[in-house]
């Protein structure tokens, strides 16, 4: 699979420059007395991570696009990492997601196909569905969700008119197809809805979910979701990518496909909402909207709030509270 110049300059070839600074400082230990030598490699390494640094932040590939503030670069002492030449983390390491995608957004026209080729093959995985053998294990219609019609939803698809929107944790569908009745409603039928979710709930969510069926040691959760969408006339406007939340939104990245709304609703703990929050900030397109579910959810010490807040000192941001979900604006 192609991936895009623009993604690959996101990671500055580190490896590369280690490799020079370390031939460069043995043959350099060799000529000098130690002492002098040590003060000249100091001096050296300093220059090699500025000028990494800054061939990284004025490669004029790279386009910034949303016009939120960019996340802090890496604050990683290089100085003190040549020395002991060993990669050395920091409690700010959390806070390093990388902060650009693919330099050329794919136009919202080609998302659709985007997805379809490089997740499906090129094919619609709608196409003779339901198989046969699965059929009889699907509902015609089961929907259930948690604040899936929010009022939040209508507030921000009014205010943003979005040609694409991301959802990162979608179960059966009730918010994303939620959000397509809305589209219709409001005169945006060429909006394209992503669906992020692995599709496999959580372990025992059959306990609480008992019509939804296991086909040996395989939830139907994909399916059932399918199902769903075809019921609801939605095809051609929701496409799922079935994949963990982290494999997905970093190759969205990688592509190119930006979101001018990103909801953000899978699991509920602290270290899940900062890595889908994160990564998902990377994808927001200018003028877009972050939000999310369950800002006042107490799973994982309310890891959903802390999370959110986090972000938000970290990024300058106003969390503003709608219902049970989260909006995050920039603080102008
Ligand atoms: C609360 S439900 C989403 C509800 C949906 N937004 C609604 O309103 O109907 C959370 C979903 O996130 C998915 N999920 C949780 N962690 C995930 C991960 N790491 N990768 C992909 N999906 C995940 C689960 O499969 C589940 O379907
Ligand atoms: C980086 O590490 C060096 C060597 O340990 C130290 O002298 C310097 O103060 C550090 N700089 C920062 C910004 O932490
Ligand atoms: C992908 O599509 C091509 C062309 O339609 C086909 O030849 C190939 O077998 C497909 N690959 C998979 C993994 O289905």
């Amino acid at each position: 699979m192609k991936e895009s110049a623009g993604a690959a300059s996101l990671t500055p070839p580190l490896h590369h420059h280690h490799h020079h600074q370390h031939r460069l400082r043995k043959k350099l230990a060799t000529t000098f007395a130690k002492p002098t030598a040590y003060i000249f490699l100091l001096l050296v390494s300093y220059i090699f991570g500025y000028l990494s640094a800054s061939s990284s932040s004025s490669n004029s590939n790279i386009i910034n696009h949303h016009n939120y503030p960019p996340p802090p670069r890496s604050s990683i002492n290089t100085t003190n990492r040549a020395i002991t030449n060993q990669v050395s983390a920091t409690a700010e390491d959390h806070n390093l997601f990388g902060t650009v995608c693919a330099a050329k957004a794919v136009p919202p026209k080609l998302v659709r196909r985007t997805i379809l080729d490089r997740v499906f093959n090129g094919t619609s995985p709608y196409d003779n569905f339901p198989p046969p053998h699965i059929s009889h294990v699907l509902r015609p219609n089961k929907i259930s969700g948690w604040g899936s019609t929010g009022a939040v939803f209508e507030h921000l698809i009014r205010k943003v008119k979005p040609k694409t929107i991301i959802e990162v944790g979608t179960f059966l569908g009730a918010s994303a197809l939620h959000m397509v009745k809305l589209t219709r409603q409001l005169g945006l039928p060429d909006t394209q809805i992503l669906c992020v979710d692995d599709f496999r709930g959580w372990p025992g969510f059959q306990d609480r979910f008992k019509d939804i069926k296991t086909v040996n040691g395989d939830v139907m959760l994909m399916y059932q979701f399918m199902q769903n969408v075809v019921q609801a006339g939605a095809t051609e406007t929701v496409m799922m990518v079935p994949f963990s939340t982290e494999a997905a939104l970093e190759k969205l990245c990688t592509w190119g496909i930006y979101g001018d709304l990103i909801e953000v609703d899978a699991a509920h703990d602290f270290h899940s909402a900062w890595s889908d929050i994160n990564r998902a900030y990377k994808i927001l397109n200018p003028g877009g909207v972050l939000f999310g579910h369950d800002y006042f959810s107490a799973v994982d010490n309310r890891g959903v709030r802390r999370a959110v807040n986090l972000f938000a000192r970290l990024h300058h941001f106003r969390v503003q509270v709608h219902g049970q979900h989260w909006l995050l604006y920039p603080i102008k």
